[in-house]
């Protein structure tokens, strides 16, 4: 990444333009969060639907009261342990984020990326960045600039390529606009860090809490369909797909490594958690692009950042918009 590569993607921030931009978690795509115009391109762009909320990317913690409303003992002790860092926090809507950027809510969700082009980019640009994952509405999120590239095209004004993402999951979105602090999607922060820092239990649904009436569950999701099984029905059920004639793509887990299966494509899945999140959305990809029609996989263990792969598959296997 070159100051130049800086500089050129700050212009067409404030040109108005959109600019795909590396985070620890996902690629985003970007835009001058302030900017009603660009912001509602980055909906046109996603195929997404207008009431479905952005989050407003921001350069420091220090930072924070700029955007919203009030913030809570809760939200500056947590922004305090976790920022820069995979945590996204909703809090009540300052003035300067247009309604177009909250999907019409009177809260918005802001975060401060780890990722040393992300924080340079918004150092230059000394503004607000909305931008959701780099990718077409339901779609998997991009993990590097090539991912970007491959499902947005031309339809980008510039991408800043800074490697590929450390994280590879979403962030963590923690509502603290309510009394106590509720876990709206599990991701890079997990459940057990949060919960050392707030001191109480918390509860993290299954499946997203999402705030978009009618939204389908699928979400994350390859082209091909994916099954989820028990891990230690993952070969039986594989082999009976490819029998009945798909071309099935196996997310084997760590029980049945070295096992060999009658299947299209198998990929092993790396034992370590940060490892299988870093993994996850490029494992997905490759069974797409190696023309896989069905993914048979597992749940792994839900805790940790397993809690957030787990949340990731379930979605991507829901049912599909017909
Ligand atoms: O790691 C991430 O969070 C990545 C990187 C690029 O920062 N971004 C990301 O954005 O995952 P997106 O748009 O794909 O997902 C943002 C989620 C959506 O599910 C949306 O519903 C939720 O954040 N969200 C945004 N604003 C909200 C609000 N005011 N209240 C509740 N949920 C909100
Ligand atoms: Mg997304």
């Amino acid at each position: 990444m070159r100051t130049s590569d800086i500089e050129t993607a700050v212009g067409v921030l404030r040109a108005g333009g959109l600019v795909a931009l590396p985070t620890e978690t996902v690629y985003g795509l970007g835009a001058n969060a302030e900017d009603a115009a660009a912001v509602a391109r980055i909906f046109q762009v996603k195929g997404r639907p207008p009431s479905h909320p952005l989050i407003v990317h921001i350069g420091g913690a220090e930072q924070l009261d700029d955007w919203v409303e009030e913030v809570p003992a809760t939200a500056r002790l947590l922004a305090r342990h976790f920022w820069p860092g995979p945590l996204t926090l909703v809090l009540r809507r300052g003035h300067r984020v247009p309604l177009e950027a909250t999907g019409g809510l009177e809260t918005v969700a802001v975060r401060v990326p780890d990722h040393p082009v992300a924080l340079a980019l918004l150092s230059a640009f000394g503004g607000g960045v909305t931008a959701p994952s780099a990718n077409r509405f339901g779609a998997v999120s991009p993990t590097t600039a090539d991912d970007v590239r491959a499902e947005l095209g031309d339809a980008v004004d510039f991408v800043l390529d800074g490697g590929p993402c450390e994280v590879g999951v979403e962030s963590t979105i923690v509502d603290v606009t309510g009394d106590t602090p509720a876990v709206l999607r599990p991701g890079g922060v997990t459940r057990e860090d949060l919960e050392a820092v707030l001191g109480h239990p918390l509860a993290v649904p299954a499946t997203s809490s999402v705030r978009v009436p009618g939204q389908h569950p699928s979400h994350y999701a390859p082209r091909a369909h994916v099954v989820l099984v028990e891990p230690g029905k993952v070969v039986a059920e594989a082999e009976r797909a490819q029998e009945l004639g798909h071309r099935v793509g196996v997310l084997l887990p760590p029980a049945g490594a070295g096992v060999p299966v009658k299947a299209h494509t198998v990929l092993e899945v790396p034992g370590s958690m940060s490892a299988y999140a870093r993994g996850l959305y490029g494992f997905l990809r490759e069974l797409d692009q190696r023309g896989c029609d069905l993914i048979v996989a597992s749940l792994p263990e839900e805790r940790g950042l397993g809690l957030a792969i787990a949340n990731r598959l379930r979605r991507a296997a829901g049912p599909r918009p017909s």
